[in-house]
């Protein structure tokens, strides 16, 4: 794997990093003091986070840190019980997860979450359901809006699918993909829907090496060509230290670190936290 190019942090308002060559625009996101309590059991607590808008970063942490659960919070899964999220400087805190999405955040799933029954390229067509042009009345009738707009989703789809040369796998169930395929084709179908956030839960979670060499690639390749922000979560740490610029540290739902990846690993508590957690992380 070629030596990427390190990139400095520079802090903005608020306790937080940004790459240096974001730092011109205001992050795509600000998360500032969010928490969620269930009952008695504080998962996250003041998390606070900036993203820049083309960068990579990573939130990590041992098993049960609270990592998905912030995903939650940043898409509406949850309310939050306290904080704020900034998108493009809007505060989200009237938004349902659909309206998260289509403001510009979307996901992926720890566990996926696909249509195991549909076609790979019907899959990637529902991401795009929100772009659609035509309404319901031409869909319903089959008028020349829909077959323009069936087309245009035909072609998405396959330039998409092209990201991980998944063209020809496009009339395969989903169900029936290996488990790296599904992945990918998760990935796809998030970015279908046009976001400046794509947040990934553990994508290379069930990937041999090879795979999560390739997705890696691909990660910095989704960024550098639609010039979105990333934020993911996973506990291969040769991804994480090899593509994220900023990288977060979560334990028991706290920050315990931020910064660069040569800031994280030599940091005693992040390393402290890994050790103590029993688990290879
Ligand atoms: N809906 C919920 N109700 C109650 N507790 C929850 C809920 N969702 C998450 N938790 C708890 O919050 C804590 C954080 O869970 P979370 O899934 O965010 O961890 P994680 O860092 O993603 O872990 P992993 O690496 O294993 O995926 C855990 O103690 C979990 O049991
Ligand atoms: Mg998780």
């Amino acid at each position: 794997m070629p030596e990427r190019q390190k990139t400095k942090l520079v802090p903005v308002p608020s306790p937080n990093l940004i790459p240096e060559r974001d730092v011109d625009k205001s992050p795509i996101l600000e998360a500032q003091h969010l928490g969620i309590d269930f009952g008695g059991l504080t998962a996250v607590n003041e998390f606070n986070m900036a993203i820049g808008r083309t960068e990579i970063a990573g939130l990590i942490g041992p098993n049960g840190a609270g990592k998905t659960t912030v995903f939650n919070l940043l898409t509406k899964v949850y309310q939050p019980t306290r904080g704020t999220v900034l998108l493009d400087g809007k505060d989200t805190h009237n938004m349902n997860t659909v309206q998260v999405n289509k403001a510009g955040i979307a996901r992926t799933f720890q566990n996926i979450r696909l249509f195991d029954k549909l076609s790979v390229e019907d899959n990637v067509k529902i991401g795009l359901h929100n772009q659609m042009k035509y309404g319901t009345f031409s869909g319903l009738f089959r008028l020349p809006a829909y077959w323009r707009g069936e087309k245009a989703a035909h072609e998405r789809a396959m330039e998409l699918l092209s990201i991980f040369d998944m063209q020809d796998l496009a009339g395969v169930k989903a169900g029936a993909l290996p488990y790296g395929a599904q992945r990918r084709l998760e990935i796809v179908r998030a970015l279908g829907t046009n976001p400046s956030l794509l947040l990934l839960d553990e994508p290379a979670a069930g990937m041999n090496p090879s795979e999560t060499a390739e997705l890696m690639d691909n990660i910095v390749k989704i960024r550098d060509t639609f010039q979105i922000a990333i934020l993911l979560i996973e506990h291969d740490m040769s991804l994480v230290m090899g593509i994220c610029e900023g990288i977060c540290v979560l334990n028991f739902g706290e920050i315990i670190a931020k910064g660069t990846p040569e800031e994280i690993q030599n940091n005693p508590e992040v390393i402290r936290a890994y050790l103590g957690s029993g688990k290879e992380a």
